[in-house]
């Protein structure tokens, strides 16, 4: 079938009109007044639909046609008429349409809004409404953003495992894969020796590892993949199962590692603002207002820049009543890096330079010996975006972090084994690829920019 989809009739209308064309997708409304019919076809390829005129004269299956309920699959021929002084641009005047799927009566998605609770329950169908339609399609063109901005600046992308056996953030919040059986009551205590990889193995928390291997040998690479926590929280922006970005960097430092995370959130932003600008037309007015401001203001205003030190003086300064205590020490809680980024500094903050304690082993120790080379950057309405170091390339330095972590060199032979054959400085971050869709959509729920979210309890 020769289809013409939604999004080309809209780029090219003014050399499709009185052109014959088919087109296809599926009923939003349908609505019949005596001998004509009005059938509005989204095809999920734009925002837009399409307006198709169902005449009783041309079409022999019109009954049929004006039978079918909302959610029936259509395949039309017709002259596309261009209609300048009417709402929709154009409207296609239907010549022949096949019913490619009927749908049943119960179709779910029969009201103009409903809530985002009741469309998680029907994640099967949700991308067929304006909101997860928007969310998905800017998904993707963030991704292809990403993969753009990477390939133009001389980065590798690389495939880092998914299969693990370290704990990449010595969080200890792995999902185990085994071949074991469970309920062997004979191995209480499980033999892993006996499992398929002779040793516990984990999914990934993180490709940063094997990134850094890699950025060992070939200078600037990037990972693009799914990575698992296990996780309890029930917060909006956690998931068990999401994606991330990572880049890796030799010969760079921290300052290389925080000026390359700024260039990647604003050339994503700046694609986004015309790659998707219906959807981000529609998000701004029915989900976030002042979307459009914000995303304009980051594309173009230079992040903030603090440091731990200088952040925990201004969160006790400010006077706002937080539910965690702020001391020079503690983590920085949502409520805090919220305060940072949307009062303080108005715009993406990076935070760097924080206590050792609270942050992973990698991380290179700064000379103060209390402080690691460490950066988040925070944005308004989100919290951390992007977590990153510059990284320990000092073996004795890596040993002894390692040890006050309480994690076994074992478990790392060939990553401490990289600090013995030319070391380099490097560097690199996570960009928590469903954080950056929050953002870019001001959608608040994780669940909503995942098309099949799996988080605590939940896996449909
Ligand atoms: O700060 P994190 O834990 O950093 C790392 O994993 C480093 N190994 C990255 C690196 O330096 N290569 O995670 C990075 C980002 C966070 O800033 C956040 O955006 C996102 O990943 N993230 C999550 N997103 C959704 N659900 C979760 N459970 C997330 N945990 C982290
Ligand atoms: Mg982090």
């Amino acid at each position: 079938m020769q289809r013409v989809t939604i999004a080309e009739i809209y780029r090219n209308s003014a050399e499709l009109g009185e052109k014959t064309i088919t087109a296809a997708g599926w009923v939003r409304t349908i609505r019949t007044f005596s001998a004509v019919g009005f059938a509005e076809l989204n095809d999920g390829s734009c925002f837009g639909s399409l307006q198709v005129v169902l005449d009783e004269n041309n079409l022999p299956n019109f009954d049929a046609i004006t039978a079918c309920h909302v959610g029936a699959s259509l395949c039309v021929t017709g002259i596309l008429k261009l209609t300048p002084d009417a709402r929709q641009p154009f409207e296609l005047q239907a010549q022949s349409v096949s019913i490619e799927g009927a749908s049943a009566s119960d179709y779910p998605l029969q009201k103009k809004r409903h809530s985002v609770e009741f469309l998680r329950s029907v994640g099967h169908l949700r991308g067929r409404t304006n909101l997860f339609g928007a969310a998905f399609r800017i998904r993707s063109e963030a991704a292809f953003a990403i993969h753009s901005f990477f390939h133009e600046r001389g980065f590798y992308y690389v495939h880092t495992p998914i299969i693990t056996v370290s704990d990449c953030e010595g969080a200890g919040e792995m999902f185990r894969v085994t071949t074991l059986n469970p309920t062997d009551k004979n191995a209480p205590c499980p033999d892993f020796s006996s499992d398929f990889f002779e040793k516990p193995a984990f999914l990934t928390v993180s490709g940063q590892l094997e990134g850094e291997m890699m950025a060992q040998s070939l200078g600037k690479i990037y990972t693009f993949g799914p990575t698992f926590r296990a996780e309890r929280s029930y917060t909006q922006r956690h998931a068990a199962e999401f994606w991330m970005i990572e880049p890796e960097m030799a010969f760079a430092d921290l300052t290389d590692d925080r000026h390359l995370a700024e260039a990647l959130v604003r050339s994503v932003v700046r694609h986004c603002l015309t790659a998707c600008e219906a959807d981000l037309a529609f998000l701004d007015q029915r989900v976030s207002p002042g979307l459009l401001e914000r995303l304009m203001v980051c594309e173009r205003t230079e992040f903030a820049h603090i440091s731990y030190t200088e952040a925990i003086e201004s969160l006790k300064k400010c006077g706002a009543a937080f539910q965690y205590p702020v001391f020079w020490g503690c983590d920085l809680q949502t409520e805090h890096e919220r305060y940072l980024s949307e009062t303080l500094c108005r715009r993406p903050v990076f935070v760097t330079d924080y206590p050792k304690e609270i942050k992973a082993f990698y991380m290179r120790l700064n000379d103060d010996e209390k402080t690691v080379a460490a950066m988040d950057c925070l944005v308004p309405g989100i919290g951390e975006l992007i977590g990153g170091s510059q990284r320990e390339e000092r073996l004795p330095q890596l040993l002894r972090r390692m040890e006050e972590c309480g994690l076994n060199p074992e478990d790392y032979t060939r990553y401490l084994d990289l600090r013995r054959y030319g070391s380099t400085r490097h560097a690199g971050f996570g960009l928590g690829f469903e954080r950056l869709i929050m953002y870019l959509t001001g959608i608040a729920n994780i669940r909503d920019v995942l098309p099949f979210p799996r988080t605590t309890g939940s896996a449909e």
